[in-house]
């Protein structure tokens, strides 16, 4: 039995922060940041607005597409690198918020690749019998941005994406997922300061150590050669062709890396999916959240095969297999 995704939501903060907006904060243009990256706004949380909150929306939207009672999610699974806090898993904050009492809930970290990691354990777990698995996936990613350094703060934006999983059928749903790890280069995306390593304390703040650091060139290009091969596995192991997938919905990283991607697998641009331009970089959120875009534009439709791909820190880099 395959696990089927029953429902997606997601939710993005209303406060949007434009290239131009960005010009006045560092030395960058608008003419930048779109023809290197293809982002041209993206959204950020009010004070106050946590990981949870963004989480919360999306959850709720998910239930709802799927009529399913937040009472009947078994297990509640939070793909996040930006949670409101250390301690507690802020999936036990949504369990509670949501009223899904009979839930376990934990949060799953994977980076941008969280979600497919996440939906691979939801997936795991249906097809051992469970009967209702809510993905959610949400970043504050503006939590973790240092709002001087022009390298990293035109890339990311704030969002939440979410799917409920339940029981489907052979032949459809959740046909394969594929994870991957290499914890060789944890320098090439990290935020070094604020953990057991290195404590918060004035000295991280003081040299930015709580923000995210990113070598981006060397990352675009291991980004691209790990989401072509994550993507050539999933269509392998299914035996069938690249030309068969509909949709390809890959983490929203990047215009060019998504191009150069798609490119390389030879699928035509119109079965990309694409919504960076609106929301940047959000991490482990940006899968749902053109997944649940794609799926209310009717770009993905009942029956269509849809390719996931992803790339992150770690690094991670997974892919999913979905017949609609
Ligand atoms: N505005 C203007 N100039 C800039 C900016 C900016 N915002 N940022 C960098 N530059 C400059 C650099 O300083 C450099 O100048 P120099 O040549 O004088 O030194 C020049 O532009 C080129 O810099 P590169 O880093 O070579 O630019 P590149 O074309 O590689 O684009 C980018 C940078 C957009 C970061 C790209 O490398 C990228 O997208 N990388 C991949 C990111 C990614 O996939 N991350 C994975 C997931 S993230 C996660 O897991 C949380």
């Amino acid at each position: 039995m395959n696990s089927a995704i029953l429902g997606t939501g997601s939710y993005v903060p209303n406060r949007v922060l434009t290239n131009a907006d960005l010009e006045r904060m560092v030395d960058t243009s608008d003419t930048w940041i779109v023809e290197r990256t293809g982002i041209r706004e993206r959204r950020l949380v009010e004070p106050g607005q946590a990981c949870s909150d963004l989480g919360l929306e999306a959850a709720q939207r998910a239930l709802s597409a799927a009529k399913v009672k937040a009472c009947d999610i078994d297990l509640i699974l939070l793909a996040t690198c930006t949670g409101d806090a250390p301690l507690p898993s802020t999936a036990c904050l949504l369990q509670h918020q949501l009223g899904a009492t009979r839930a376990a809930a934990c949060d799953i970290s994977a980076a941008c690749c969280g979600f497919v990691y996440a939906l691979s354990i939801a997936d795991a777990y249906i097809k051992t019998g469970m009967r209702h698995v809510l993905v959610v996936a949400s970043e504050v990613m503006s939590a973790i941005t240092d709002w001087t350094d022009r390298n990293t703060c035109v890339l990311f934006g704030d969002g939440a994406g979410a799917v409920v999983l339940g029981q489907g059928s052979e032949g459809s749903g959740i046909l394969s997922t594929h994870l991957h790890a290499n914890g060789r280069l944890p320098e090439m995306i990290h935020v070094p300061g604020g953990g057991s390593k290195e404590p918060a304390s004035k000295d991280v703040l003081d040299n930015k150590r709580c923000f995210i650091k990113m070598k981006g060139n060397e990352t675009f290009k291991i980004a691209v050669k790990s989401m072509e091969e994550a993507a050539h596995e999933a269509v392998n192991a299914n035996s069938v062709a690249m030309t068969d997938i509909d949709v390809f919905i890959p983490h929203q990283a990047n215009m060019r890396i998504l191009k150069a991607v798609s490119q390389r697998l030879g699928l035509a641009q119109e079965k990309l999916m694409i919504n960076l331009d609106k929301f940047g970089n959000t991490s482990a959120a940006s899968i749902p959240l053109a997944l649940d875009e794609a799926v209310h534009s009717q770009k993905v439709q009942r029956g269509q095969l849809v390719l996931l791909a992803a790339f992150g820190a770690g690094l991670t880099w997974a892919s999913a297999l979905v017949r609609w």
